[in-house]
């Protein structure tokens, strides 16, 4: 469907995303001149608030959250912004937001950004009041929904007022542009794809490490955990990016095609191949930080660490265990994927006491993007008898190969794909769906085990039995 914006509708306005990532993104592209010069956004909330509160909001947003040398629009924007409270269960008041909204003369967008619970009722709303017809796309933030179940009552209810190439679902790892270099390294050089698979791979690690604790997200946080927080969405995608086949183009459907195949391919996994794990006091960087259960002041069996060892059934992957981890208060911020070579067939050095170090590939996605790649080279020297083999690595750091441009806020890509109507870098219902059947496999091996996460030590790389995870395996986290 092709239109674009020119207006735009945001729920959950006054939130803690909107505030951090959705207005100042919006804010950036404008100053880039990237949305319509006419576009004009309705933020909507539950509180009470005039437009002039709104933007003061908004304004106090952008001045923490945006950097200085990105704030150049900033009065231009805040002009744009109007206000509109709203009760989810309240028809009537989605009359009065719809008249807010007013019409567009291309299309608007609205983007989702509340809880769960609220989806149906607001896709109701804006069904009822008018603001669903064919120039309307809708976003949806995640969670969409805590499992299977959950996840199709949620899309079932989109699906009755939204057909799927106007629902944008929002996985924002995908919108980092480190994430979809990851692409443009596969597919757009020679020399990986041909090694790319079990006959040149022993196994492939995926960490996602963050520093932060439960931050301000007592309720959402305590009620999801790590597995439905983090792996269910961002790191099955960044799986699914690592592992699927190549597609045809670039484009929604074949890209999408490719990443389900991968996520239908994941196999069940079996008891000893999760680790769960839940933070207790330590320190961060030599700053002492509270255990969970005091950030959150009750005992909780919530996990905040989870490390699992998946497969992938299929040609490609057969017998290449694909390890991921994730967790708050790890020892520093690394999303990191790992894809170990096998060693050479034959090392003809070995006869000269020469060890081959197989080649490994380091993909940092973030704080930096860096591209590592291990090399055996020959250590110099004029040794008579031996010869001395050392791995090196060959780098690249993104930021130095591309001077100038800055990082952008993954949203930026993500409001202006909405905008636009592309959906290559959002989430499709059947991804969706398969991304929750392997999670839920794995909680109801959890419930049916009864396990409870073991605690690590706040500033540490998680409990001792997920490095044991990988170690049992002859293998060693990456770190
Ligand atoms: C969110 C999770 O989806 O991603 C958070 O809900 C997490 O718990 C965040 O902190 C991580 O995103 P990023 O972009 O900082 O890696």
């Amino acid at each position: 469907t092709k239109f674009t914006s020119d207006r735009l509708l945001l729920f959950g306005a006054t939130g803690d995303l909107s505030r951090r990532m959705l207005l100042p993104s919006l804010c950036a592209l404008d100053a880039e001149g990237l949305l319509d010069p006419c576009i004009e956004i309705v933020g909507t909330a539950r509180s009470e608030m005039s437009d002039l509160e709104f933007r003061n909001f908004a304004r106090e947003s952008l001045e923490q959250f945006l950097p200085a040398n990105r704030r150049g629009g900033m009065a231009t924007f805040l002009n744009r912004l109007t206000y509109q409270h709203l009760d989810a269960n309240d028809l009537d008041g989605f009359t009065a937001l719809a008249e807010k909204v007013g019409t567009p003369r291309h299309g608007l967008s609205i983007f989702l950004s509340t809880a769960p619970s609220l989806f149906e009722p607001t896709i109701r709303g804006l069904q009822q009041s008018g603001l669903a017809g064919e120039n309307v796309r809708i976003g949806l933030e995640k969670p969409l929904g805590v499992d299977l179940a959950s996840s199709k009552v949620i899309n079932d209810a989109v699906a009755a007022a939204f057909p799927e190439d106007r629902i944008f679902r929002i996985d924002h790892y995908l919108g980092k542009e480190t994430v979809q270099n990851l692409l443009a390294l596969r597919f757009a050089n020679l020399m990986f794809e041909p090694l790319w698979n079990a006959a040149h791979i022993d196994h492939v690690q995926i960490t996602v490490a963050e520093t932060v604790g439960l931050e301000s997200r007592v309720g959402y946080y305590d009620d999801s955990g790590a597995l439905r927080d983090m792996v269910q969405n961002h790191m099955l995608q960044l799986l699914a990016l690592v592992a699927m086949e190549p597609p045809v183009s670039y484009e929604a459907t074949t890209v999408r095609d490719e990443k389900v195949k991968v996520l239908r391919s994941l196999r069940a996994v079996s008891t000893d191949e999760t680790v769960t794990g839940q933070y207790r006091a330590g320190a961060i960087g030599g700053q002492a930080v509270p255990g969970y259960d005091e950030e959150l002041g009750k005992d909780s069996k919530t996990e905040t660490f989870v490390a699992i060892k998946a497969h992938i059934d299929n040609w490609r992957w057969q017998g290449v265990p694909f390890y991921m981890r994730t967790g708050k208060r790890l020892p520093k911020r690394t999303t990191e994927v790992v894809v170990q070579f096998r060693n050479v067939p034959h090392s003809i050095f070995s006869g000269r006491g020469a060890k081959t170090v197989p080649n490994r590939l380091v993909i940092s996605l973030q704080p930096d993007e860096n591209i590592t790649l291990s090399l055996m080279a020959k250590t110099p020297g004029l040794d008579r008898e031996g010869f001395g083999l050392r791995s090196i690595p060959l780098a690249i750091s993104m930021p130095d190969a591309f001077a100038g441009p800055q990082r952008r806020i993954a949203y930026e890509r993500l409001w202006l794909d909405l905008i636009e109507g592309d959906q290559t870098l959002f989430v499709r219902r059947d991804e969706v769906e398969a991304q929750w059947e392997w999670i839920d496999a794995i909680r109801a091996v959890w419930d049916e085990q009864e396990q409870e996460p073991k605690t690590y030590t706040a500033g540490s790389w998680g409990p001792s039995a997920a490095i044991a995870l990988a170690e049992r395996d002859g293998k060693t986290w990456h770190e």
